[in-house]
């Protein structure tokens, strides 16, 4: 485990800024903020500041006398398919025995199914809390529900987990907040490489089932959007629905797929500047694509500081990747399970959102852009990540 020092400290400031502020989030996320100049747009699409009106999720379904100190706990994964989540795979596996707790840690290869499968294994092997980052964020209402029933805590992660009473609190990056930053990180990185614009871009989403995908979306259109009205950019293929910019399963090889065809299809005659890319493993697809494709190398964005893409953004091959450290998003969820098992409950949170049938607690941290020029600063305490920058 490293320590991030100058992260952490950017994410307690903009921890503080949120709480100041008092204000809950926009689009299907709770607020979230990495410095106070984006906070007016977030308040500008604020949907769940009605959330008191609704149910609040119940943290005390489940004992509120907590539960004993070796009890297993269980962890349910989506896939393995991106660095996150076989970095959560690890940590939570070593953090929790280290802890004194029983992990249960399982992925599903992306099938709902095997989830629900692996979930309802958790409850009859005694986990008294289960952390789940969905497939589908909105198929696991009933099971999850059973787990409620048992009288288990049922604690999302990464992402949020929809329609259903059956969740106590998500733990995330803000999702909404991520798609700006890569937004923005977009418009700097063509008026930094590419000249005087009007620039050509594409936009590429994530998995159509996973509730960040539509929000990192959002999050990057809210920036966007007034440039491409303005004529200042310029989506060649005029693909700028998420529906059809979406990438099923967050399959890289299918974004290469889409990638190629947009090239072939409308670049004979021109050059490509900029890609909108939700994540890392689609943002080395696309660039892969151009390469081949004979294009000089376009601007493109990212998410989660893979190693290999850290590697790119140094080398300038990537323009950018947004950081959310698995290591800040598991200690805050084993702080919540102490917390449980102490019997002190949920901790207070101001941010709420509404999954559809309640108003979940969300504890958010913010997300952080990097570019070669911040990488070093970003990275300091983080050995791992800074041993790929030379
Ligand atoms: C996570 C990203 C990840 C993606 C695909 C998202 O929900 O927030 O970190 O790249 O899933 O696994």
């Amino acid at each position: 485990m490293h320590k991030r020092t100058l992260l952490s400290m950017m994410m307690v400031a903009a921890l503080s800024v949120m709480t100041l502020a008092g204000c809950s989030g926009g689009g299907r996320e709770g607020t979230s903020s990495s410095d106070s100049s984006t906070q007016e747009a977030t308040e500008a699409t604020d949907t769940a500041s009605d959330a008191d009106s609704g149910d609040e999720a119940s943290s005390d379904s489940a004992s509120s006398e907590g539960f004993e100190a070796g009890s297993p706990v269980g962890i349910s994964l989506p896939w393995l398919g991106t660095q996150n989540w076989k970095e959560a795979e690890t940590m939570f596996t070593e953090q929790l025995t280290e802890a004194g707790y029983e992990p249960i840690v399982q992925a599903a290869d992306q099938k709902v199914p095997q989830q629900q499968q692996q979930i309802e294994s958790m409850i009859e092997n005694g986990a008294k809390v289960i952390v789940v980052g969905p497939v589908d964020g909105s198929q696991l209402g009933s099971v999850l529900e059973q787990a409620k029933d048992a009288g288990v805590y049922v604690i999302g992660y990464d992402r949020l987990i929809e329609n259903t009473t059956g969740v106590d609190g998500v733990v995330q990056f803000g999702s909404v907040e991520t798609g700006r930053l890569q937004g923005k990180a977009l418009l700097d990185g063509l008026k930094a490489e590419k000249g005087d614009g009007p620039y050509n871009i594409e936009l590429f989403g994530g998995g159509p089932a996973d509730p960040n995908a539509p929000n990192f979306f959002t999050g990057a259109m809210e920036v966007l959007q007034p440039e491409i009205d303005a004529g200042n950019l310029v989506v060649v293929s005029g693909q700028t629905d998420f529906t059809q910019c979406a990438t099923e399963d967050w399959d890289n090889s299918k974004a290469q797929k889409r990638m190629e065809s947009l090239l072939a299809g409308n670049y004979s005659d021109k050059e490509i500047d900029g890609v909108l890319s939700p994540n890392d493993g689609i943002a080395r697809a696309i660039i892969t694509a151009c390469e081949d494709a004979g294009q000089p190398i376009p601007v493109v964005t990212g998410l989660d500081a893979e190693n290999e893409s850290v590697k790119w953004v140094w080398e300038g091959k990537q323009y950018c990747t947004v950081a959310k450290p698995t290591q800040d998003l598991v200690a805050k969820t084993i702080e919540i399970i102490d917390s449980l098992q102490a019997g002190e409950g949920m901790p207070e949170t101001d941010v709420k959102t509404n999954n559809g049938k309640i108003d979940v607690p969300i504890y958010e941290l913010p997300p952080v852009v990097v570019t070669k020029d911040n990488a070093k600063e970003v990275f300091a305490d983080d050995p791992d990540r800074m041993e790929l920058l030379q």
